[in-house]
């Protein structure tokens, strides 16, 4: 699809994100000719840079772009020509005048045609501040062009300030003008859980409480909070990684077929699965929420630090770097059907997967003999890393008698030889400039997510509920453990490798 000549603006220009994922992702687009003929980049920032040295930072210095195997130094030339800089107070509504000239004179410049994209990569207490400022000047108009406003995440930090900043950024800006990213949508695999689902006709028919025992996802990181102890310490893994990202696969899970597949009729599906998420109570969240925190211990010969060690995390600090949950969605499809979710840092390794466990059979031919197992089929839909798919299933052992044995059936995307797989960031601003926002969150189901994951932040934050230590290198507190095997089930212990998992 033909993207229209545009600017992108990005606030928080000189900041980590833009140098690590944005830019490259520009420039990738730039390669493989997706940008539009007459298309610039504004960086904004407090720093006093001028163009040059600006390129010279995202561009030329920049080592998430220059590998040297695969760029070439006319590409980062002619790419560079693209990048500029303004420097701006954006704490001060004044000063966009200043922007607005600056995008004016480009526009002039370039024939970029009053086209804007706005991305909000800065400290969420300036969203709302970078929004009526744009406004005031004008920059949010749709008359003689389009603008759109990206906002990355975190989207609020608990139901009300999420709905407080809906609020005020629809004040100035029309829902289908905000874009709300999650970066989980723009990995392939997570976009293919909808296409396994919807273009298949052999899962659908199974895909409900009578056939699915139960559903079982994992977030699990092996590095701990790293450098971002100061942002991580405020926030937590529930709202870091269940709130959005593992939310996100939930949805895509459990969502009906929507009646088209473009953005509204998507969006729609899953918001109906977050309104259909049963409410914990408070004993709900005493029994099926586990929250736990990392502590030092010694992984293969290296000593790691334990959480409340870490650079910019309070040593007293009750914030989670693990969450576990067990919950219900109440609708015709999922009545009864567990949803086991985990998200933790340093765990054993860094995996993210769905599982679907199938029901055993309701006949069990081969229960006589100890050795012949009634399995449970599982679907794993691997998310990162050796993506793929796996399907087991019960085989017949070669030989006398019915011996059966669990076997694999499995797919890995590595096995798709020349095909580009775009990183995130790439798929998802591609998206926007050409106006597409199904891989965006609407402001109405963030809500609706948050309205979910409300009150467990209040049970924690008010201590009804213990926070476990678990040693760096484990898969979190022994409680999280018990939280699916007081179901008589276990977890899925995955390895890195798709088919070798730990159980
Ligand atoms: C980010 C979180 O949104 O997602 C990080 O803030 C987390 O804490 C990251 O590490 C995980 O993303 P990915 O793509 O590595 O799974």
């Amino acid at each position: 699809k033909k993207t229209d000549d545009q600017v992108l603006v990005i606030f928080g220009g000189s900041g980590d994100l833009t140098k690590r994922k944005l830019i490259p992702a520009v420039f990738n687009l730039f390669k493989g000719g997706f940008l539009a003929e007459c298309y610039a980049v504004v960086g904004v920032g407090r720093t006093a840079y001028s163009d040059e040295e600006y390129r010279q930072s995202v561009v030329f210095e920049n080592e998430h772009l220059t590998d040297k195997n695969k760029v070439s130094q006319d590409d980062l030339n002619a790419f560079s020509k693209l990048i500029h800089y303004q420097s701006l107070d954006t704490k001060n509504k004044e000063a966009y005048a200043t922007l607005k000239e600056r995008l004016r004179a480009l526009d002039e410049e370039k024939a970029t045609c009053h086209n804007y994209i706005f991305y909000l990569s800065t400290p969420p207490s300036l969203y709302e501040v970078i929004a009526e400022g744009l406004a005031a000047n004008g920059l949010n108009s749709q008359k003689n062009g389009w603008s759109r406003l990206i906002v990355e995440k975190p989207f609020g930090y608990d139901l009300e300030s999420a709905r407080h900043l809906n609020q005020h950024l629809r004040k100035f800006f029309e829902e289908d003008q905000i874009y709300r990213i999650d970066h989980y949508l723009g990995k392939e695999t997570v976009q293919n859980m909808f296409v396994t689902r919807f273009a298949n006709s052999i899962f659908e028919p199974l895909w409900n409480r009578n056939y699915i025992h139960r559903v079982e996802i994992t977030a699990a990181e092996s590095v701990g909070v790293e450098k971002r102890g100061g942002y991580y310490d405020s926030s937590g893994a529930l709202r870091d990684m269940v709130q959005n990202h593992l939310f996100q696969l939930v949805a895509l899970v459990a969502m009906e077929p929507p009646v088209k597949a473009d953005a509204e009729s998507i969006r729609n599906e899953k918001l109906k699965v977050f309104q259909s998420l049963r409410p914990y109570t408070t004993e709900d969240i005493a029994k099926n929420v586990i929250r736990g925190q990392y502590t030092a211990s010694t992984i293969r010969g290296e000593k790691v630090p334990g959480y409340r060690e870490e650079e910019g995390v309070d040593p007293n600090s009750k914030t989670e770097t693990y969450a576990a949950l067990k919950f219900y969605i109440d609708n015709w499809r999922w009545a009864g059907v567990p949803f086991y979710i985990r998200t933790g840092k340093r765990l054993p390794t860094r995996v993210t997967e769905v599982v679907i466990h199938f029901k055993p059979n309701h006949h069990h031919l081969f229960s006589a003999n100890p050795h012949l197992a009634n399995p449970q089929n599982t679907l794993v839909l691997r998310i990162q890393p050796n993506e793929g798919i796996l399907l087991k299933f019960a085989m017949k052992i070669p030989g006398a008698g019915y011996n059966t044995e669990h076997v694999n059936m499995d797919f890995h995307y590595d096995d798709l030889s020349n095909v580009y797989v775009p990183d995130a960031y790439e798929r998802l601003i591609l998206d926007c400039m050409q106006g597409d926002a199904t891989l965006y969150a609407r402001g109405d189901s963030t809500e609706a997510a948050w309205e979910f994951i409300d009150p467990i932040l209040k049970a924690w934050a008010n201590d009804e509920v213990p926070i476990y230590g678990y040693p760096s290198g484990t898969w979190g507190p022994e409680n999280a453990d018990s939280l699916i095997e007081g179901d008589k089930m276990t977890w899925r212990y995955p390895c890195s490798n798709l088919t070798n998992d730990g159980n």
